[in-house]
């Protein structure tokens, strides 16, 4: 046996007996008659005590061993003289008798503790050791948990877990499809899925009822925190259902989340908000509700005074700052330079401060007495000691630029806190948008969103105010999942794929197979996916969703530990048929 226990298991009750357990070495500490070694293994660190004068040769073999070294001992378990109080095994410790080493290892490239001295590339590189690291193991541990209680929650509600496939047919929908050659159809190439969209409504159309998978997705996009070309969704779908059931059932999934996994109790509904407020107040469809700083827009209150920036401008909209009046000049002045970054794009940033005095002092105050100012304080609902920053510009840019500057004033005063979770539904997306660059309608859900009835009339005389039967669940500004009712009907959906700018054999050849299915009795259905490496990522407070993935990809898209992609050799391009450009 390797072991009798693990080296997180041991208390002052284990006292006097004889134990054997195996793990990493993680530090040594050689005192001269005493030496130390702490091991660790999954379930935390015990300390190892060598005696020179119980057993010298043994003593010099534990001197020996390096950092990272798997060993096996046995002993007897002994109350500490001096206790450590930061681990739960710190009461006791293993007077060792036997020590044996099951491998040897070479110094690891970084400190394998809590708070190491690698970089990010460098544990990428060695991700393996990195895991070994107690808080990312921590991360994953998060992640089955959620993993888990999904499969009791959903299970418990008669959902059904079926597998769809990984290679499938490239559709020229939603973001880049990455590709797969196939070996015996030459110059034919499999697609793989960025959802199982098609296969969960087909699912329906067999009578399955209730769906679900946790599954692996592949988009060919541009990444970012909250992006990886490989990500995983809980992916549902429902017959006989309408909006509300939708969210009822997965309102439910995350209150039931967040009790089992993190103890946090959601009290009554998850708030509801529609896209066109969510834009208005917070300039942002996943709109983080942890804090206010809403959007006011002061358009026709500040034009037509001769500021030439403001009076050529769509939109003038500003945040009400509470409480940032105090903020220096240069504080301001960094805040500038951050919207002029190319990231966010602002050409300036106007500036009014509500002094504890009661006076007014703002960056156009050639331009604006104090009796407008008054007029903009009472309009945004400032009191003293209050800041409004103001940004101006066409109106979808504005937006998008001030609920970037209002996420970073929140992160700089600390109102984004990571232990408050706020959920909030966000529904009526419009059906489609324009895209200006393929100068045609695009889905802004997917081509397979139905319209809401009582818009129905509006699809041919004006697309762009149909509203969606599709829904979001944003939290803490992270768009955690989303979903539709979706249409049934191939006229219907043949409709709008001819609104999409697909021909009719367009429409045929790349989703023939849905629109012939919905010929045999599709039944109303919808459904919605939850991205589960952001849900996790939520929950252990963190944007980022790539330590909560064991091997993730580096921005470029690559695996930098088994350097992915790379190449293919000459042999398996010609039985794929594919020669280089
Ligand atoms: P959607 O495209 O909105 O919907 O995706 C659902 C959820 O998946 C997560 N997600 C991602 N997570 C990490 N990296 C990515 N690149 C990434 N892309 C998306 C998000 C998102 O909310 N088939 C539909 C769902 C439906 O209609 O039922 C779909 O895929 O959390």
């Amino acid at each position: 046996m390797y072991r009798s226990h693990t080296c997180g298991e041991l208390r002052l009750i284990n006292n006097n007996q004889k134990v054997t357990v195996s793990g990493w070495v993680q530090k040594s500490r050689d005192l001269g008659g005493m030496t130390f070694i702490d091991l660790r293994d999954r379930y935390g660190i015990i300390q190892l005590a060598f005696n020179m004068d119980l057993d010298a040769e043994l003593c010099e073999s534990a001197r020996k061993l390096g950092r990272e070294y798997v060993i096996q001992v046995s002993g007897v378990v002994i109350e500490r003289s001096s206790k450590n109080r930061n681990i739960p095994t710190g009461e006791v410790e293993i007077s060792v008798e036997n020590l044996q080493i099951l491998n040897k290892s070479k110094t690891p490239p970084f400190t394998i503790e809590d708070d190491t001295d690698g970089g990010d590339e460098l544990r990428m590189q060695y991700r393996y050791l990195d895991l070994r690291r107690n808080p990312v193991h921590q991360k994953l541990l998060l992640r089955n948990q959620v993993a888990l209680e999904t499969r009791k929650y959903l299970d418990s509600q008669n959902f059904m877990d079926v597998e769809t496939p990984v290679l499938i047919k490239s559709t020229p929908e939603g973001a880049r499809d990455f590709v797969v050659p196939s070996r015996m159809n030459q110059g034919q190439f499999y697609a793989l899925p960025q959802s199982p969209q098609t296969f969960k409504q087909l699912l329906m159309v067999s009578g399955i009822d209730r769906y679900y998978q946790i599954v692996k997705c592949f988009r060919d996009e541009d990444l970012r925190a909250d992006r990886q070309p490989e990500f995983t969704q809980i992916d549902c779908e429902m017959s006989f259902v309408e909006q509300e059931d939708v969210l009822q059932t997965f309102e439910g999934l995350i209150k039931h989340l967040f009790k089992t996994v993190k103890n946090v109790e959601f009290e009554g509904e998850f708030p509801r908000m529609t896209y066109k407020e969510a834009m208005e107040k917070y300039g942002s469809d996943k709109p983080d509700i942890r804090f206010g700083m809403e959007f006011q827009d002061v358009t026709s209150r500040t034009q037509g005074k001769g500021f030439v920036v403001f009076d050529s401008a769509e939109s003038v909209l500003a945040i009400n700052v509470e409480g940032a009046a105090e903020f220096t000049r240069k504080q301001l002045d960094e805040l500038t330079d951050w919207v002029k970054r190319p990231q966010i794009g602002a050409k300036g940033l106007v500036y009014m401060r509500y002094n504890s005095d009661g006076t007014f002092k703002s960056s156009v105050d050639k331009f604006y007495d104090t009796v407008e100012l008054e007029k903009w304080a009472s309009q945004t609902g400032m009191k003293p000691g209050d800041l409004l920053l103001i940004l101006c510009g066409d109106l979808d840019k504005t937006r998008k630029q001030l609920s970037e500057l209002r996420l970073h004033l929140g992160n700089q005063l600390g109102l984004r806190k990571v232990d408050e979770f706020k959920p909030l539904w966000v529904v009526d997306f419009p059906l489609l948008e324009w895209d200006e660059n393929a100068n045609r309608w695009h889905a802004m859900h997917h081509p397979f969103t139905s319209p809401k009835p009582e818009d129905d009339h509006l699809l041919e005389v004006d697309p762009s105010k149909v509203r969606a039967n599709a829904y979001d669940l944003a939290m803490n500004g992270v768009e955690l999942g989303g979903g539709s009712i979706r249409i049934h009907n191939k006229d219907l959906q043949a409709k709008m794929f001819d609104l999409l700018g697909f021909t009719p054999e367009q429409a045929q050849a790349q989703f023939g197979f849905l629109m012939n299915a919905f010929e045999f009795g599709a039944p109303p259905h919808g459904g919605l996916a939850f991205g589960l490496d952001r849900l996790v990522a939520t929950m252990g407070g963190s944007e980022s969703i790539r330590d909560y993935i064991a091997f993730p990809k580096n921005n470029s898209g690559r695996d930098t530990m088994i350097d992915a992609p790379s190449p293919l050799e000459d042999e398996q391009m010609n039985e794929l048929g594919i020669k280089l450009k």
